[in-house]
């Protein structure tokens, strides 16, 4: 730095100095312009929990309480031992700590919180399932989760829950004879040959309506009990509101380091152009070009694949199982969007302190490694083009100071009755 600009800026903090006199130190290097403070703003609070209009049960108590014990339920397994909970911990915000998720055997990508997901559009990370009643039928299928069938399901609720069960959504389908409602029957997503899904082709046509209904509403308890895993507010929303009640010092809430993060996510560092509003994240898919999942054969296509699943998937919001009947967000998805190709969806970094390994893969340890990453982006897309939003961090922002700021929105866990197996639950 030359002398004169040395002067000029002592010159220039003097002025600052003499303006904010013995007020509390605003900032550590100078307060949000009002350009920043709209940005922030636009970040909290947390909003109010989103309709699902198609499940009429979404805010039934007796279908959250439902929910509540089948999340916890490890009998609909193969080998008796996987509930929801086994990957998604409610201690650890619900996730389970592990790179890749493991059931019944290992999956090709890592859990995702899902606190808060009631306010994504589309579920998991290549958005193949449109709403949270849909997307919990998909794990109990999978051979690598519950390893578990819809016909199973049904089976299981009418000897456990029955009462429960058609007390919110009515009558069962009987499940007698065995000869008509076999104990393992699903459509298999890959192979005809597998002999559930043999099973289930033998079904009657109405059976299979019967119990695709059923199975509908087993997701539909369970959307119910995810909607009590709201995120609760962090010291960045009371930093927030403080600032929205005119302290400049936003109560004291964020460190010197959080703030500095803070003005680098919304400004040089352009994280906000992705993570945005309240829940940090645009609900929108990007190829951010990561390096390849480790242990996962073959590329993953993200979104593009997600769109297709989404577009033919039964249990889709204009499906004969929604309750909703208008369904104009699939009839625009086109698969075929090129930047789709190797997207994946933009996480929530809400509580994401707690909620590592990180990315689709679980390709990063650290909220260290992740910072390293944006700013070297070392790696090339495996498929596609890295997203054109996303830029090389300035290398000078320190990683520490944005990690700083992302642990300001670590809340607490939802409340308690929510975090364990319920009485009467398996
Ligand atoms: C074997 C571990 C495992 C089990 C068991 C499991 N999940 Fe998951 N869950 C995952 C993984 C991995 C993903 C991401 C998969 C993907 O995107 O392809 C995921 C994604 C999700 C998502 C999407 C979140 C988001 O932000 O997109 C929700 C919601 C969810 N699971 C709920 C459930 C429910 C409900 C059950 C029980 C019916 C369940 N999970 C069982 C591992 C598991
Ligand atoms: C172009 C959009 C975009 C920008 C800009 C962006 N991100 Fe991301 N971010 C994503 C997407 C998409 C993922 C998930 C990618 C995947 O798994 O394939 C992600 C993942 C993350 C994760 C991991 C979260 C988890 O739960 O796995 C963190 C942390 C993160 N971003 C922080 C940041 C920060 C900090 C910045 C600014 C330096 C930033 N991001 C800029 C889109 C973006």
């Amino acid at each position: 730095m030359s002398k004169r600009r040395v002067m000029r800026t002592l010159a220039a903090m003097l002025v600052v100095a003499i303006a904010w006199g013995c007020t509390p130190k605003l900032d550590p290097d100078r307060p949000w312009s009002q350009d920043e403070l709209q940005l922030i703003e636009s970040l909290s609070p947390l909003p109010k929990p989103h309709a699902s209009p198609g499940n009429r049960f979404a805010d039934d108590p007796r279908a959250a309480a439902l929910g509540h014990k089948l999340f916890f339920d490890k009998r609909m397994s193969s080998n008796g031992k996987v509930a929801c909970q086994t990957c998604h911990t409610p201690g650890r915000y619900f996730t389970d700590g592990k790179v890749l998720a493991k059931g019944v055997g290992t999956t090709g990508r890592h859990a995702p919180t899902v606190v808060g997901s009631q306010w994504s559009p589309f579920q998991f990370w290549d958005g193949r399932k449109d709403s949270l009643w849909s997307q919990a039928l998909g794990p109990i299928e999978s051979d690598v989760e519950h390893d578990f069938t819809r016909a199973g399901v049904v089976h299981h609720l009418a000897k456990h829950y029955r009462a429960e069960y058609e007390a919110i959504f009515g009558k069962l389908p009987a499940m007698k004879p065995a000869k008509r409602y076999p104990k393992r029957a699903r459509p298999h997503r890959f192979n005809d040959a597998h002999p559930d899904h043999k099973a289930w082709m033998a079904m009657a046509p109405v059976d299979r309506v019967g119990v695709n209904r059923a199975f509908a509403n087993f997701g539909k308890a369970i959307e119910a009990y995810e909607r009590k895993l709201l995120p609760r507010p962090a010291p960045f929303d009371a930093y927030v509101a403080a600032l929205k009640a005119g302290d400049a010092r936003g109560g004291g809430h964020l460190s010197d380091d959080a703030r500095r993060g803070l003005r680098a996510f919304v400004g040089r560092a352009q994280c906000i152009n992705c993570h945005n509003g309240p829940l940090l994240t645009d609900r929108g898919f990007h190829n951010i070009g990561l390096p390849k999942t480790k242990g996962k054969s073959g590329i993953d296509m993200g979104r593009t694949d997600g769109a297709d699943e989404v577009k033919k998937d039964p249990f889709s919001c204009g499906g004969a199982f929604s309750d909703q009947k208008v369904c104009d967000e699939l009839r625009f998805l086109d698969p075929r969007f090129e930047d789709f190709l190797g997207a994946f969806k933009t996480p929530t970094l809400r509580n994401v302190e707690k909620t590592g390994p990180y990315m689709h893969g679980g390709q990063f340890q650290t909220l260290a490694e992740v910072m390293t990453f944006y700013k070297t982006l070392p790696t090339k897309p495996q498929i596609g083009h890295r997203d054109l939003v996303l830029k090389q961090i300035d290398p000078e922002v320190p990683s520490s100071e944005l990690i700083a700021f992302l642990k300001t929105l670590t809340g607490p866990l939802p409340p308690a009755k929510w975090l364990s197996a319920p009485a009467g639950g398996k």
